[in-house]
C-alpha cells in the first residue's frame, strides 16, 4: 500500500505556515473596491493595496458597460476565438488598445499571466537567447522556464534589477550573447516597465540602446505602468518619449499588459506591438489555441475604462498629485519608503511574520495595507506595500499616516 506522501507534506507545509506567522489570510470584501472598502470583520477601511489606480474599478460607466454587453451578447462564446469566432467588442477592444498603447495591434487573453505564457514560448525557437531581469513578474519568469522547456536548445540568462553596465549586468549577458556559439537565433530581452514590488522603472532609452547594439528585441510588461506613467497614462514608455513609431527614445517591440489594475480592475491581459508577433501569438499560441476568450462584459468594461483614461487626464494628474504626497507624509511619519514616480510605495520590514503583523494591526486600525514577504519577495525582504490611487483624497492619506504612526 502507498504511503500518504502528499497529505502529510501538506498538511506539514500549512501548519509550519501558521506556526512562521506566514499563512496568508485572504479578506471578504463586502463592498465595491474604492478609496474605502467593507472587510468583513473590521467594517470601513481605507484601502491602500488595490492596483485601482484611476478608481475606475466602480466608475458607473465602466460598470453600466459590462451589464449591457451581457445584456447584448450573453456571457461568452462558450468555446475557444479560432473557433466559433469572438464577440465585436474583442475585436473594439484591441483597436483601443493598440491606439491607447501607440502600437500596430493588440490581442487580448483572459489575464496577462496568460498573455505573458504565449509570449515567449510561442515567439522563440532554439537558438536564441533569452535575457530577463531578476525581479520580473513571476508570469515572466515562469514565460522563460516554460519556453526554454517547450524549446530545447533556447538559452536563457539573467541579469541584476535594473542594472544595465557591469558585473552581471544586461549588456554584459548581451556581450556574452553575442559571443555564444549556442545564439544562432535572436536575442530576446523582457523587462517589467514598472517592478511591482520596488515601484522603481526600468531605463528603456538605455534599455532600446543596448538591444539595437546587439540587434535583440526588447519587450516590456506594464502592468503596473498602464493608467499611471506618463502625463496621459499611457505607460512607461511614454514616461520616457517612447510612445509610438518615431518616437525620440525609439520604441518598445512588444509589451505585455493586464486589464485587472488602471484598465478597468475586473481581470484580462493583452500583448500589443508589431503586427507580425501579436499575429503569431493568435495563429500559435497554446493560451489562444486552447482556452476561451476574455468574458465579453469585461472586454466592454475595460474598453470603457481605457476610453476614459484616454478621455481624463486628470485623474492620471489627480494620481500624480496623490503619490507625492503620499510618499512625503510617509517619509515624514518616520518610514522608509523606496523612491520612485510611481504609485508603488514600499516600506521595508525585512521580516515576512513582521510584515503580516503590522498589516493585520493597520486592518484593525481601518487601514487595508498588505504586507508581501517570501515567496513573492526574496526571504528578508518582506515589505508593505503601500498603492496609492486616484480615488484617495487627502484625508484618506491623512488616515494612512495616522495608523502608520500607531504602529
Ligand atoms: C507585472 C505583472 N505582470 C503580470 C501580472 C498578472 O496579471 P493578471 O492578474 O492579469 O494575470 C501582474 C499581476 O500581479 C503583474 O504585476
Amino acid at each position: 500500500m502507498s504511503k500518504p506522501i502528499f497529505r502529510e507534506r501538506a498538511s506539514k507545509i500549512l501548519s509550519d505556515l501558521k506556526t512562521g506567522g506566514q499563512f496568508k489570510f485572504l479578506r471578504e470584501l463586502q463592498s465595491p473596491m474604492d478609496a474605502v472598502v467593507k472587510v468583513k470583520g473590521y467594517g470601513d477601511c481605507v484601502c491602500f493595496c488595490s492596483n485601482n489606480y484611476l478608481g475606475l474599478a466602480n466608475h458607473p460607466e465602466v460598470v453600466e458597460a459590462g451589464l449591457k454587453a451581457m445584456r447584448d451578447y450573453g456571457a461568452g462564446t462558450a468555446s475557444v476565438r479560432f473557433i466559433c469566432g469572438s464577440f465585436t467588442p474583442h475585436e473594439q477592444l484591441e483597436h483601443t488598445i493598440a491606439t491607447y498603447m501607440g502600437t500596430q495591434a493588440a490581442y487580448t487573453f483572459v489575464s496577462c499571466w496568460n498573455a505573458n505564457e504565449a509570449i515567449f514560448p510561442t515567439l522563440c525557437e532554439p537558438g536564441d537567447m533569452l535575457i530577463s531581469d531578476e525581479l520580473n513578474h513571476a508570469s515572466i519568469i515562469d514565460s522563460v522556464r516554460l519556453a526554454t522547456v517547450i524549446k530545447k536548445g533556447l538559452l536563457k540568462g539573467i541579469y541584476k534589477n535594473n542594472r544595465l553596465t557591469g558585473e552581471a549586468s544586461l549588456e554584459e549577458a548581451l556581450d556574452k550573447a553575442s559571443k555564444n556559439p549556442e545564439v544562432t537565433g535572436q536575442i530576446w530581452v523582457v523587462t517589467d516597465g514598472v517592478f511591482s514590488m520596488e515601484g522603481c522603472i526600468a531605463d528603456l532609452p538605455a534599455m532600446r540602446k543596448l538591444c539595437d547594439r546587439y540587434g535583440a528585441i526588447l519587450v516590456v510588461d506594464d502592468s503596473h505602468g498602464h493608467g499611471v506613467m506618463g502625463a496621459k497614462g499611457h505607460g512607461t514608455h511614454e514616461h520616457w518619449d517612447m510612445f509610438g513609431q518615431g518616437a525620440k527614445n525609439g520604441h518598445v517591440d512588444l509589451f505585455s499588459g493586464t486589464l485587472g489594475k488602471a484598465l478597468g480592475g475586473a481581470a484580462g491581459g493583452f500583448v500589443a506591438g508589431e503586427r507580425d508577433m501579436v499575429e503569431l501569438m493568435v495563429q500559435r499560441g497554446r493560451p489562444t489555441l486552447f482556452s476561451n476568450a476574455l468574458p465579453v462584459s469585461v472586454a466592454c468594461s475595460a474598453n470603457k475604462a481605457i476610453e476614459i483614461v484616454m478621455r481624463e487626464p486628470q485623474r492620471v494628474q489627480k494620481l500624480k498629485t496623490n503619490v507625492q504626497y503620499a510618499r512625503t507624509k510617509i517619509r515624514e511619519a518616520g518610514f522608509d519608503v523606496l523612491e520612485s514616480p510611481t504609485a508603488i510605495c514600499p516600506i521595508i520590514v525585512h521580516d515576512t511574520a513582521k510584515a503580516i503583523a503590522m498589516s493585520k494591526r493597520l486592518l484593525e486600525l481601518g487601514v487595508f495595507v498588505i504586507g508581501f514577504g517570501y515567496p513573492v519577495v526574496p526571504e528578508g525582504h518582506a515589505r508593505l506595500r503601500v498603492q496609492i490611487s486616484a480615488a484617495h483624497e487627502t484625508s484618506h492619506i491623512d488616515a494612512l499616516i495616522a495608523a502608520l504612526k500607531k504602529l
